[in-house]
């Protein structure tokens, strides 16, 4: 195979002719696809699934296949139009109003669906939480939100620092009642199934996604109901979703990509969704693509990267004949990954790059164009990215800077909760400064380089470096640390601590471990360092900024450049 370039399979795309497209398109042409357009009535949630409801030719269509080990549930876009108008009504007896915060902190269920849109109905912002986090990624979240309301499950309570987070009202429990407590079955027994949905602005808050940065505590990202007609048109371009689909995206709705593309972009095109619970294993993977009649998976490379170490000839006990379109997010996606698909299941996988900001996807590989492996592809048509010097002038081809996007596309972040300044300081001329570095070749295709903070990107997750050094001194015998991302074949990176002692601690295998599950159990298992190293000193900069890039220059071996400011 001719792994420079690889042709555009067989098949009628969405997308036919990608050059013409970008030249001509505008977003005012999407308009059309959305109830608003002729109502003048907004509200992403309704355009999701009520609109489907509506339609008698789609009312009984499965919307969401939820399937775990201990539970298979089907619900058409009638039956989720009303278990989230039962839990909007629900919402509304609690007093929850527009503008308001209501977080979600629980694995994926049916019920986490229903409530997500609920919220979404009443005009309030979502704000889901991975359910890997422990109590102090949870905490730092509710706060800095003014979250008033959480809907949890009794098993991640006890992460929940109730008693310290004094806007936190009301928290609804999905399994179980208690003095105190929101009975999720019980209330929503009782609740109506219809319900007046809150008509919003475009520009009203529907999500709020926490996110790390290298600074600082996790940042809350807000996005607008706006982003659907970017949600809506990406799942067409990209995803190239179709009529009878049964698409499967495997990120959790913690995630950005678990929303925009696990909820947002299906349901817009009217597709049904299949969602799996539980964790990952190829066989019960494999099992999902086969019994769902999955068409289009849209996955990411540490995954691919498991299932490809488990072997092909396990793929073939499988029936994989519906599978069409294949896509990756979250990390760069290796040539090798390309290949193995291209023999297991004898179709591409398409590469797509876009961030939690950027609220949907931006630069990709499409159904209809050639792909060139190791390549992030092109931008979708209505949005622009380049690459840009520090300056805010664009570079051309060949030459690695800033990959950059040109402000004011449809999904954009509106903001940086409640931090303003930090919203303004990703722009640059006109650009929205992703962070990321790469080039682009004289073909226009995006070639990813690297990160140009020290955010670590281990398995597809954004770890803050601050944060988990935060946390590592806060066990008693660390004294200073500072964190790095490591290179690693499988996760692509993983978290690597630099640590001193405090007086009267002496390294040993059961202190480093101990310290290990300090940080698990404070933040979550990813942002755990499983390399930890203990020095005798942590290199700091004069204003005692901990000099991560020295730290990396020791790990890799590398010259350690300036180091001028260096303290003494
Ligand atoms: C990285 C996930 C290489 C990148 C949707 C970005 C990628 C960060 C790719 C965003 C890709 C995402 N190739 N790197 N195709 N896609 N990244 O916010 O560093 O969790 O800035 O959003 O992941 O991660 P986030």
């Amino acid at each position: 195979m001719n792994m420079q370039r690889i042709q555009t399979l067989e098949g009628n795309h969405n997308l036919e002719n990608y050059e013409d497209t970008y030249k001509n398109f505008n977003w005012d042409e999407v308009k059309d696809a959305f109830s608003w357009s002729h109502t003048g009535k907004v509200n992403i949630a309704y355009e999701a699934i009520d609109r489907h409801a509506e339609n008698p030719d789609k009312a009984d269509q499965p919307a969401l296949i939820f399937s775990s080990p201990d539970r298979q549930e089907q619900l058409t876009f009638t039956d989720l139009k009303q278990a989230s108008n039962q839990f909007a009504n629900v919402l509304k007896k609690h007093e929850i109003q527009k503008g308001d915060r209501v977080f979600l902190f629980m694995p994926r269920s049916p019920e986490f669906y229903a409530a997500f849109l609920g919220i979404l109905k009443v005009g309030a912002i979502a704000g889901p939480l991975f359910e890997a986090f422990m109590e102090q990624a949870v905490r730092d979240r509710l706060e800095d939100s003014e979250a008033t309301m959480l809907i949890t499950t009794k098993d991640l309570l006890e992460r929940v620092p109730v008693d310290d987070l004094p806007n936190l009202k009301q928290i609804v429990l999905i399994d179980g009642d208690g003095e105190g407590f929101i009975s999720y079955e019980e209330e929503m027994k009782e609740a109506s199934k219809s319900f007046d949905i809150e008509w919003v602005d475009l520009e009203d808050g529907m999500l709020l996604h926490y996110t790390s940065g290298s600074t600082g505590k996790p940042k809350g990202v807000y996005h607008v109901h706006n982003a659907m007609l970017q949600h809506y048109q990406t799942g067409r371009w990209v995803l190239d979703l179709q009529e009878g689909d049964q698409y499967w995206c495997t990120a959790d709705p913690g995630w950005v990509t678990g929303t925009s593309y696990g909820i947002f972009a299906p349901w817009l095109n009217g597709v049904t969704n299949v969602v799996r619970g539980g964790r990952f294993s190829p066989d019960d993977w494999y099992e999902t693509l086969q019994n769902h009649g999955i068409t289009v998976w849209y996955s990411a490379p540490t995954a691919f990267r498991k299932l490809m170490s488990a072997g092909e000839a396990l793929v073939k006990n499988y029936d994989l004949s519906n599978l069409r379109h294949i896509l990756s997010v979250g990390e760069p996606l290796n040539p090798e990954v390309i290949a193995w698909g291209m023999d297991a299941f004898h179709l591409r996988v398409h590469d797509t790059w876009w961030m939690t900001e950027t609220g949907a996807q931006v630069v990709c590989n499409f159904p209809s164009l050639d792909m060139k492996p190791g390549s992030m592809g092109k931008p979708i048509p209505g949005v622009e990215a380049s690459i840009i010097d520090n300056e805010g002038s664009e570079l051309p081809p060949n030459q690695m800077g800033n990959l950059a996007v040109k402000a004011g596309w449809p999904s954009m972040m509106r903001a940086i909760w409640k931090r303003p300044e930090k919203y303004e300081s990703y722009f640059l001329n006109g650009w929205y400064i992703s962070g990321d570095s790469a080039y682009r070749d004289e073909e226009g295709y995006f070639w990813f380089q690297g990160r140009l903070d020290d955010v670590i990107n281990t398995s597809g997750e954004r770890v803050g470096p601050f944060e988990v050094e935060s946390k590592l001194i806060e066990h008693k015998a660390v004294a200073e640390a500072g964190v790095i991302g490591k290179p690693d074949p499988e996760r692509g990176e993983i978290v690597k601590a630099f640590i001193t002692l405090n007086d009267g601690y002496e390294q040993s295998d059961e202190l480093l471990e101990d310290i290990r599950q300090f940080v698990k159990r404070g933040l979550s298992a990813h942002a755990a360092p499983r390399e930890i190293e203990v020095k005798d000193k942590i290199p700091k900069t004069r204003s005692g900024k901990i000099m991560r890039r020295l730290l990396k220059s020791w790990e890799l071996g590398l010259p350690t450049g300036d180091t001028s400011t260096l303290e003494e």
